[in-house]
């Protein structure tokens, strides 16, 4: 369990179905006026895509309220032989007030310890390289991404299974919500 400054406490759990609209609330303050929108609709879309399972999706409660969420989705590699268990991290989002504190890395970690557990190989995600290589993500690895990107260092993978990634090549196929060329 966490604890927050203030003393209260903060609970990691999986999401329930009737979290959703507090899931789509917390992204759409997280990331606002800009990408609040398309990255609450993107984080429900995931929530209901038969596409995205299995899917594990974390969040952060503290006295009742969702202030934390990651969303890890089912991808399969095109072309890879042996076929690995893989995922995408997408999105993330932690409330304002509790930023800062270690709760985005605290998702994180227990979404991958959680995710290994059920004997997932490879993890990916498309975001700032600062803050991900903290948590062990890295560029520099085979799998192509599923579009042509913008930042290309921005694109990097983990591996649960020691060697996965130096044995797996490929491209990354995702679920059909997040898809959507913009996204990439
Ligand atoms: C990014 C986010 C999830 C981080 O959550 P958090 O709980 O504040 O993160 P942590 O407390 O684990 O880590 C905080 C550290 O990461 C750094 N950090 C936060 N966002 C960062 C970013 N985008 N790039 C680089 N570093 C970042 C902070 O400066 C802080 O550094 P410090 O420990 O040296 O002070 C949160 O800030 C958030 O929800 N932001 C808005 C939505 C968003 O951008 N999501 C990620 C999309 S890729």
């Amino acid at each position: 369990m966490l604890k927050q400054r203030t003393g209260r406490a903060v609970n990691i759990r999986e999401s329930l179905d009737t979290d959703k609209e507090s899931i789509r609330q917390l992204h759409r303050n997280a990331f606002g006026e800009t990408e609040g929108d398309a990255v609450s609709k993107l984080a429900v879309d995931l929530l209901e895509d038969r596409t995205a399972l299995p899917l594990l999706s974390l969040v952060a409660e503290a006295d009742d309220e969702i202030v934390g969420n990651v969303i890890f989705s089912s991808v399969t590699i095109e072309g890879a032989d042996p076929a690995a268990s893989a995922y995408t991290m997408a999105p993330l989002a932690v409330a304002s007030r509790f930023q800062g504190q270690g709760l985005g890395t605290k998702l994180i970690k227990l979404g991958l310890e959680t995710l290994k557990a059920r004997g997932a190989a490879i993890v990916l995600v498309l975001g700032d390289p600062n803050y991900y290589s903290r948590t062990g993500f890295q560029a520099g690895h085979s799998l192509k991404p599923p579009h042509a990107l913008r930042y290309p260092e921005a694109w990097m993978a983990l591996e649960l299974v020691e060697g996965a990634l130096e044995n797996t090549r490929g491209t990354v196929r995702c679920a059909a919500s997040l898809s959507a060329p913009e996204y990439w």
